[in-house]
């Protein structure tokens, strides 16, 4: 939990409702938050889902862990600490992306269960939906991919704390969505989230 540092600020509610803004635009803010191994898909589904969603007009836009941390969250590593925080930000990122009306696509592995619930919490306490994605690729298929060649080095021991090699990674209980990727097409994984966005009635059918 962290705590508030800042004394002798007042929160400034604006004039436009949300209700209003979505209206306005025609859009549906929620936060969409994939989760899973280094190299399980998160961001490839991700991507293409944008892709997806922008070609049907929808507001929507992609926050990638990887990308993340060359910018807003330079100063993490990926100690249980930094992860946290890394995870913190990027709720309360999503949150607001969220409130504007953003379809808002997270990837990052958020291996640890609590700061995923805490995400979940901060999105309903401020009536806002969460979808939790979970891309459950073994861990055999993520070091069979190794794109980067990360689960190499972490075995040869040259990256200490690798997520599913010597970090843990704590599977949903009880995600709104799972997706295989080593059974299912990249093409039949996006179908899968846009099935969800239309049954969640957050996006019109084709
Ligand atoms: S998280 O654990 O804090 O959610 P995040 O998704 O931001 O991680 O970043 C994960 C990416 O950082 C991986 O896909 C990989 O490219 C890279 N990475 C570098 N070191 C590690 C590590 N020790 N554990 C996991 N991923 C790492």
């Amino acid at each position: 939990m962290t705590q508030q540092k800042a004394t002798n600020i007042t929160w400034h509610e604006g004039d436009i409702a949300r209700e209003e803004r979505w209206g306005a635009l025609n859009c549906t803010g929620l936060t969409m938050w994939f989760t899973g191994l280094s190299a399980s898909g998160k961001s490839t589904i991700a991507s293409a889902l944008e892709q997806a969603l922008v070609n049907r007009g929808v507001n929507c836009y992609r926050l990638d862990g990887d990308n993340i941390r060359f910018g807003l969250n330079k100063n993490l590593g990926f100690s249980a600490e930094d992860r946290a925080e890394n995870i913190r930000r990027i709720s309360e990122v999503a949150k607001l992306f969220a409130d504007s009306g953003t379809i808002t696509l997270t990837s990052f592995i958020s291996p640890y269960r609590a700061d995923r619930e805490a995400c979940r919490e901060l999105h309903h306490g401020a009536g806002l939906r969460f979808i939790e994605v979970y891309v459950d690729t073994p861990l055999e298929v993520c070091e069979q991919r190794d794109p980067k060649g990360l689960y190499k080095k972490a075995r040869a021991g040259e990256i200490k704390g690798f997520t599913g090699i010597d970090d843990p990674y704590e599977e949903p209980r009880s995600p709104e969505l799972t997706i295989k990727t080593a059974e299912k097409s990249l093409e039949a994984c996006v179908e899968a989230c846009i099935d969800y966005l239309v049954e969640a009635g957050a996006i019109r059918p084709a």
